[in-house]
């Protein structure tokens, strides 16, 4: 009997180069003070110009390779959830299964945008559940830099690129991924978006004119729907999972703004400290934020078999998504 899915191992990357808030000072009409005090991040990463959301998410899928100490060919299926894809097609994904030498491996992208790497966590689950494949590699990754506005100070200061990923198989005697919940509101399409570049409105110079090819987001409105949505889905996905906030080691949240993270904690009634946060040095890298944040966490030694985990993240769509797992 197929049991659920759990994650073997781990793996991020992060380009080397550090853009901080001073740099920006210098940039756009802001502050570090403004930059720290209402979002809390410090700095973020920001990929080379040749460098690409597949080479970023390739390099993080060789470390959780290597650590899972797996054959690339043994690999029966890569998702990767990115909303900054090197093509519109072919996927992302396709790109990183030649880069990695996962030859034998069905590959497809997941457009969800910083709720992609648990829509993907999700649907490998499905697919290893159901006894239909045995390893799944998942990646989160974006370069976010390059849907940035760097002339717009209400978003370019928030987000930063990165790529983390993780192998997924059963595993015997590990519950693994125990719960989840899955969430979307279309009606609020335009709040957090790319207005031009898809067939609605195609890359135009009047398009670009109106720098319609980069993010815009309602700031305010995307943080008030954050904070309700991850509420309550995870407390949906707790209940689902028969646990309770105090049962967990960790709770893994979007990494979108530090206020946003308290404001949860405070629903639901968790000290900060059970939170794992790293907006601070990386800002908000979309999709990437959770396998990279659950890489570190494990890299420092701070999971053990049988932790309980949640995972919650929140994103344009608007979607959202919880996952409750057993390490
Ligand atoms: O990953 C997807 C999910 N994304 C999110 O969850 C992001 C959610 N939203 C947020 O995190 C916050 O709304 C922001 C960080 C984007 C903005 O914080 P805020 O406290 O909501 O600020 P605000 O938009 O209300 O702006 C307050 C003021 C405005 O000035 P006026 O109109 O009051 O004079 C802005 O023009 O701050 C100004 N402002 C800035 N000032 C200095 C906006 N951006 C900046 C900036 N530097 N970078």
């Amino acid at each position: 009997m197929s049991s659920h899915s759990s994650i073997i191992s781990t793996g991020a990357y992060l380009p080397e180069r550090i853009l901080t808030n001073e740099d920006l000072e210098k940039m756009v009409d802001t502050s570090n003070e403004w930059i720290l005090s209402r979002t809390g991040i410090r700095e973020r990463r920001i990929a080379d110009k040749d460098e690409f959301t597949s080479d970023m998410g390739a390099r993080a899928a060789e470390q959780a390779i290597q650590s899972a100490d797996i054959d690339p060919k043994t690999i029966d299926l890569i998702i990767v959830a990115t909303c900054t894809p090197d093509n519109v097609f072919p996927s992302t994904a396709c790109y990183i299964q030649h880069k990695i030498g996962a030859t034998r491996a069905a590959a497809f992208d997941i457009q969800a945008a910083c709720s992609g790497f648990l829509y993907a966590l999700v649907t490998a689950d499905q697919f290893i559940s159901g006894g239909v494949y045995r390893t799944i590699l998942i990646i989160g990754t974006e370069k976010l830099s390059s849907i940035v506005n760097w002339q717009d100070r209400n978003t370019c200061v928030l987000f930063g690129d990165g790529a983390g990923a993780v192998i997924l198989q059963s595993r015997p005697g590990v519950r693994g991924l125990l719960a989840y919940d899955l969430g979307a509101d279309g009606a609020q399409t335009e709040i957090l978006s790319i207005p031009a570049g898809g067939c609605r409105l195609p890359i135009t110079p009047e398009a670009l004119d109106q720098q319609l090819q980069y993010l815009q987001m309602s700031g305010k409105e995307v943080f008030k729907c954050a904070v309700t949505a991850m509420n309550r889905s995870a407390e949906t996905c707790l209940e689902k999972a028969g646990c309770k906030p105090e049962h967990l080691r960790w709770i893994i949240p979007h990494q979108a703004n530090f206020r946003i993270v308290d404001a949860v904690a405070q629903r639901l009634n968790v000290s900060m400290e059970h939170f794992v946060i790293n907006l601070d040095r990386y800002g908000n890298t979309s999709a990437a934020c959770m396998p990279i944040c659950l890489h570190e966490t494990a890299m420092a030694g701070k999971l053990d078999r049988g932790d309980l985990l949640l995972m919650v993240a929140f994103g344009g769509g608007l979607t959202w998504a919880s996952v409750v797992l057993e390490w």
